[in-house]
């Protein structure tokens, strides 16, 4: 029989998570099956323990259960346990191993997918969440010479600061905080910008500025949709050099996960052009669907009601 492989989120229709690891098990000749499993907060561990004692292999778990899943695991690695969260569960020796890919997904995207440096790079962060709290450790493992945090509730960026001091200290990075909405120059300008604000969803921007961006700018938002996300479109404006959505850091966290599952790393390209194809042509789909109704309606606003550009959760 096929090994049993899941995702647990709550929700998780929208979850790509099945077609990329269904993708990845086909290229490599793995069999292997994986789904996605609805589970509410309060049934989450009874549902994970159920999957396990049925001889599922391996789990991704997504919002908002990082932080339980790495409560309930037997063990975990360095990374989930400094992240204080896991997107991935595995069988080991000893029972269940937490792990957290999320940010090691993220560094490989920007290094390897988009050519963008981060030894020694000016690296600003909006928000303070889950999100950003899950890839501090890897980006400050690459060494950047800066790294700022800017969070609308300034505790919440003072307290990843004192978390991860000691490891920006290990590479000589400077770790620090930026009160939101400063429109003031008070470091020189950011190499890369990264979005790990839930805004998209509200379809909202940090507070970016030209002040921020420095010529040769990268814009990252960890979300991703069919059209640019409204940090990106902001970020294009004050003249970013390039703009980037999570799309490559999902394929590549599910990677990350794979390969702790398998052994061996899927290509992620061909999967990451076929979603990127897949979302331009619902896109295209919503528009259309939109564009009749608009046509057709006796509501004048319906053609601004497109779904296609809100940002999906980059899981
Ligand atoms: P996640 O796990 O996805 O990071 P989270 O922990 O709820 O989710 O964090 C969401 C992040 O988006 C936070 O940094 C939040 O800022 P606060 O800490 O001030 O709540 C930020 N965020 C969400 N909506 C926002 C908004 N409308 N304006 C500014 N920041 C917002």
């Amino acid at each position: 029989m096929a090994d049993r492989y899941a995702v647990f989120g709550y929700p998780i229709h929208h979850s790509k998570s099945p077609f990329i690891h269904s993708e990845f098990a086909r290229a490599t000749g793995q069999a292997l099956t994986y789904e996605a499993i609805e589970a509410p907060p309060a049934t989450f561990g009874e549902t994970v323990a159920a999957f396990f004692a049925a001889g599922g292999r391996g789990a991704n778990v997504t919002l908002p259960h990082k932080e339980a899943a790495l409560r309930l695991a037997d063990e975990a690695t360095d990374r989930a346990k400094l992240a204080g969260a896991a997107n991935t569960l595995a069988v080991a020796a000893h029972g269940l191993l937490a792990d957290n890919t999320d940010g090691v997904g993220l560094v490989r995207d920007l290094r390897r997918r988009w050519q963008v440096p981060l030894a020694g790079q000016r690296i600003l962060i909006f928000g303070a969440g889950g999100a950003t709290r899950g890839i501090l450790g890897p980006l400050l493992a690459e060494g950047p010479e800066l790294l700022v945090i800017s969070n609308r509730t300034a505790a919440r960026a003072e307290a990843l600061l004192a978390h991860f001091q000691p490891h920006a200290h290990a590479v000589h990075t400077t770790l620090a905080t930026l009160p939101w909405g400063t429109t003031a120059r008070l470091y020189p300008p950011f190499h890369l910008v990264l979005n790990a604000t839930s805004m998209s969803l509200g379809d909202e921007a940090p507070p970016l500025t030209t002040a921020i961006l420095a010529p040769e700018a990268v814009a990252y938002d960890l979300m991703y949709a069919a059209t640019p996300t409204p940090f990106l479109a902001l970020a294009s404006r004050l003249g970013a050099a390039q703009i980037i959505d999570g799309l490559g850091m999902l394929v590549e966290q599910a990677a990350e996960s794979f390969a702790l599952w398998r052994g061996v790393f899927p290509a992620t390209e061909p999967v990451f052009q076929k979603l990127r194809a897949q979302l331009a042509a619902s896109s295209a789909k919503t528009s259309a669907a939109a564009a009749t109704v608009a046509a057709t309606s006796a509501l004048p606003c319906a053609a601004e009601t497109n779904p296609a550009s809100k940002a999906d959760g980059a899981k």
